[in-house]
């Protein structure tokens, strides 16, 4: 328990102690602990139950580039039968290596032996994972709000306590985050985890900025709890200077903390490279890794093999700088749709709805101004159908499910025409709320005189 110290990296917290009781009872899966052994040279193996790749249907796996040079990459021999066989429940060495590496170019951290990666089918798996590690059903978490409800969802399921922290324009409130900690009841612990969604929030739009997260970063430190940085949009910033961009709690840490150990980081390929290879990393200390890479030998045994293989032959194909610079052009792309849907919603919103232009991502969170006692729930699910558009309403992203009247709209497959057709749809749909409220209020005020006069007609006639 408590920070150990680490030759290169100063002091390195050891999370073990904030594990939960259930990951206490994983065991290591039976198998798939021995399968690093079959690495020693000489070894015949006769553990894994692993299908003979000669019985496959599979000559040949080849990928072709999007791009004028149409490039194809072809899996050789040895590529070929790894993306075919069960692999290593931490995910393929080759991947982790490269991620690994990335993680030290992008966030400016140094390899040590305190932290490591391990690859999901999904960074979604790997969160889900992740809490298993530090929370039991019933716990307290804390979660950045607006939130992901692809997290919020399975939580509720667990019936853990939704403890929801504000977020504005400069990212979650760390002011908020302290008052929360400083009244828990004594008699009560801490809520070990706090889930953050720091680039292009889903669903707000929003960036954290670097000073917010030192503050939360320092608050991590005092309440000693686990920052989750689910940074799915990481990629996708439209900051065009590099140098401006908010570093990342991962990169972070140890500046502001003068140790490290306190992160768990998640990334996601789905919005760069595939949703569909469902590929996503998490980056965190070794021992919560470990514990993440344990439930997976038991429940799903590995991340898809013939996905990582195929992502691995990519990015050697690119280098980092390859990749980077592809990550550039779908952030360029989706900044472009990003400043479509800012001037529909300037032309058509303005006066029924508030937002800030998001800052990453591809959502937009529009407040609508509503009558009073309306909200986007009602307003999208009942009228919303009949005038053919289809976003999220608000409520969706409280953890606690309330009411509300914001709206989350994607602008990532809509065409500029869709786009602007949007923002009139719900325009119009805001425009009738009134409407209907007007009028609801007349024929409550011409209920009410009618009272009056039958009221009145009556006394007049017992006088
Ligand atoms: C904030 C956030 N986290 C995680 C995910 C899941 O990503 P993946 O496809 O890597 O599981 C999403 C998907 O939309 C997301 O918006």
């Amino acid at each position: 328990m408590g920070s150990m110290p680490c030759e290169s990296e100063g002091f390195v917290f050891d999370p073990s102690s904030l594990f939960s009781r259930r990951v206490q009872r994983w065991e290591p899966g039976a198998i798939r602990s021995l399968l690093p052994l079959e690495a020693i040279p000489g070894m015949i193996s006769l553990v894994a139950g692993k299908p003979n790749p000669s019985t496959f249907p599979f000559a040949k796996i080849s990928i072709t580039l999007n791009g004028p040079e149409e490039k194809t990459i072809t899996l050789d021999d040895a590529a070929l039968s790894e993306a075919l066989q069960y692999g290593l429940p931490a995910g393929h060495p080759g991947l982790l290596k490269w991620f690994e590496g990335l993680q030290q170019a992008v966030h400016g951290i140094e390899k040590t032996s305190s932290w490591m990666c391990c690859v999901g089918n999904g960074s979604q798996e790997l969160i889900h994972k992740a809490f298993q590690v530090f929370t039991d059903p019933g716990d307290a978490v804390m979660l950045e709000t607006p939130a992901y409800p692809g997290i919020s969802a399975f939580l509720r399921a667990d019936q853990m306590e939704l403890v929801e922290i504000g977020s504005g324009r400069d990212g979650i409130d760390p002011a908020h985050l302290e008052r929360v900690l400083e009244s828990w009841p004594r008699d009560r612990e801490l809520p070990r985890v706090l889930y953050t969604v720091p680039t292009g929030s889903n669903p707000t739009g929003v960036t954290c900025t670097e000073a917010n997260k030192a503050q939360v970063l320092r608050l991590a430190k005092r309440f000693n709890f686990i920052i989750f940085e689910d940074d799915a949009y990481y990629y996708l910033n439209f900051e065009e200077n590099p140098a401006k961009r908010a570093r990342s709690y991962l990169a972070l840490e140890q500046e502001v903390n003068g140790e490290t150990g306190r992160v768990m980081r998640f990334d996601s390929l789905s919005k760069i490279v595939s949703a569909g290879m469902r590929l996503g990393i998490l980056t965190g200390p070794v021992q919560a890794v470990q514990r993440v890479v344990k439930i997976t030998e038991n429940v799903n045994l590995q991340p898809s093999s013939t996905t990582q293989v195929l992502a691995l032959s990519l990015f050697r194909n690119w280098g980092y700088q390859g990749f980077l610079e592809h990550c550039t052009k779908a952030a360029d792309f989706y900044r472009r749709k990003r400043d479509v849907f800012a001037a529909a919603a300037e032309r058509h919103l303005r006066g029924r709805a508030t937002w800030e232009a998001p800052s990453a991502g591809m959502f937009f969170w529009l407040k609508l101004i509503l009558p009073p006692g309306h909200d986007s729930f009602d307003l999208l699910s009942k009228k919303g159908i009949e005038q053919r558009i289809l976003a999220i309403p608000g409520m969706a992203f409280l953890p606690n499910m309330r009411a509300a009247c914001q709206l989350r709209a994607s602008y990532s497959l809509v065409s500029e025409e869709q786009i602007d057709e949007a923002c009139r749809r719900i325009a119009r749909l805001v425009d009738e709320a009134w409407l209907e409220d007007f009028l609801e209020h007349a024929k409550n005020m011409a209920r009410q005189k009618q009272t009056l006069l039958v009221q009145r007609k009556t006394e007049i006639l017992a006088e």
